[in-house]
């Protein structure tokens, strides 16, 4: 057991990393070169999270032409998956001749919760929280105040009883509006006060007297299910205009396989968790380059999912009267101001490329590079599979690790250009090169 490791200072921290290496001072010398040549961004960096010896970068890559709503975005995506970038880039390029993405914000309530066990009786608890509300409202007020300004707040506070689950277990049950913030500090905060007022007014409360010990609270915490935090977003066409969506020529037939393949997702919660998968690819490119927490997201995204008691396909297809329309209804909880979005120079930077959305752009600029993923993905596993594609942006990869120079890398891509890649053709490729090289040097 490793303790006072977060006392030590940085250096003493990568030394003790680096010392259970045979190569103590490479393995230094390699995580130092990851570090910022500034020191005052590295420290911004460092003080982000506990412990931190390094960084570990990830790629920012731009997804041009999305046309949503009529406007056009450069979409940043954060991501180190070959291909998503390219899917997404692709598919927005397609729907930006036909209209672009139709999105909506559906609605924007958060939800948080008290959880506690109330022992005495029901029937008090249930007439007095109508009081016990108004000291909720008027205990929060210093938190409160400043987003009321911004057009948030608290919008509502329910007693909940869960006695039929949990033997005496109630829910203070809020709901929040946090405007463009996630806002998870915000109602955290509230909530937290809240517990405390709830405890206080047992104590002090004439009607309660001496009942304060049936109360006991348990927790106090936000949710990350935010069914009422949701965004849709769709695009859509007549079927014969489907014509260069793959390699079927049929457009009829593309619909039609294309439709199978969303009814399976719907169906079968193995293809759903994948075909959802394949959504989040884009989502979470989204909210990692915009300083949002992606794993509220996907929590909440693959509860709602399943809110029927299957897990089922996000995205919903509607093919009649000639018309093809493919949409995707999501909850997103994103911010654009607060957090992370301040304090990190690239969130600040994407949010600056994406022209300072609101949260409500910023959802309906998710949701659709979601949909195009999603889209992008169905569109190459009905027609030519995703392998082809996927393989040629990994070849680049697959050659790095082969530790090419520049002249076999430039060979090798032509090469490639019409040929399957596998890491065995490549590795081939590579060795063969390199003995045609020795033969010549030779
Ligand atoms: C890979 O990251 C995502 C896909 O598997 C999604 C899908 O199967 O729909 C291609």
């Amino acid at each position: 057991m490793i303790s006072g490791f977060s006392r030590l200072n940085k250096a003493a921290k990568l030394e003790m990393v680096a010392n259970s290496f045979d190569n103590p001072e490479q393995v230094i010398a390699q995580l130092k070169s990851y570090w910022h040549n500034d020191p005052v961004k590295q420290k911004l960096f460092d003080e982000f999270s506990e412990n931190t010896i390094s960084n570990f970068y990830f790629p920012y890559g731009i997804a041009p032409n999305f046309v949503i709503n009529g406007k056009k975005y450069p979409v940043p995506m954060v991501i180190e998956e070959s291909s998503v970038v390219a899917a997404a880039s692709n598919s927005a390029k397609y729907w930006a001749t036909k209209n672009g993405f139709r999105s909506e914000v559906l609605s924007t309530s958060k939800i948080g919760q008290v959880h506690f066990i109330w022992k005495g009786e029901v029937e008090k608890l249930q007439a007095l929280f109508p009081f016990l509300k108004e000291e909720l409202y008027n205990g929060t007020k210093h938190y409160t105040e400043s987003m009321e300004k911004r057009g948030g707040g608290i919008k509502d506070i329910e007693l909940v009883d869960m006695t039929d689950d949990i033997e005496n277990y109630f829910q203070l049950k809020a709901t929040f509006e946090t405007v463009d913030a996630m806002g998870a500090n915000f109602i955290n905060s509230c909530l937290e006060d809240f517990a405390h007022i709830l405890k206080d007014h047992f104590r002090e409360n004439e009607y309660y007297d001496g009942e304060e010990k049936n109360c006991r609270i348990i927790m106090a915490i936000l949710s990350n299910y935010t069914p009422e935090c949701l965004v849709k977003t769709e695009v859509e066409c007549d079927i014969d205009c489907l014509r260069n969506a793959g390699e079927i020529e049929n457009p009829e037939d593309f619909a039609w396989k294309f439709e199978k393949a969303v009814q399976i997702a719907k169906v079968d919660p193995y293809r759903a968790v994948t075909h959802n998968k394949g959504i989040f690819n884009g989502i979470d490119a989204v909210a990692l380059a915009t300083g949002n927490d992606f794993r509220a997201i996907e929590a909440g995204g693959h509860a709602y999912a399943a809110r029927d008691g299957k897990y089922r396909s996000l995205s919903s297809i509607d093919i009649s009267n000639g018309k093809f329309k493919y949409s995707l209804t999501i909850p997103l909880s994103l911010g654009t101001v607060g957090g992370l979005t301040a304090l990190h120079p690239m969130a600040r930077f994407s949010l600056k490329l994406l022209e300072n959305p609101t949260a409500k752009q910023l959802m309906m600029i998710a949701a659709s590079v979601g949909l195009a993923n999603n889209f992008g993905a169905i569109k190459s596993l009905i027609t030519k599979g995703i392998q082809v594609g996927h393989m040629k942006m990994h070849l680049l990869n697959i050659l790095n690790s082969c530790d090419v120079n520049e002249r076999e890398k430039k060979m090798a891509v032509a090469n490639f250009a019409h040929k399957k890649v596998s890491y065995t053709s490549v590795k081939r490729y590579v060795d063969g090169l390199r003995k045609t090289a020795n033969i010549e040097n030779f």
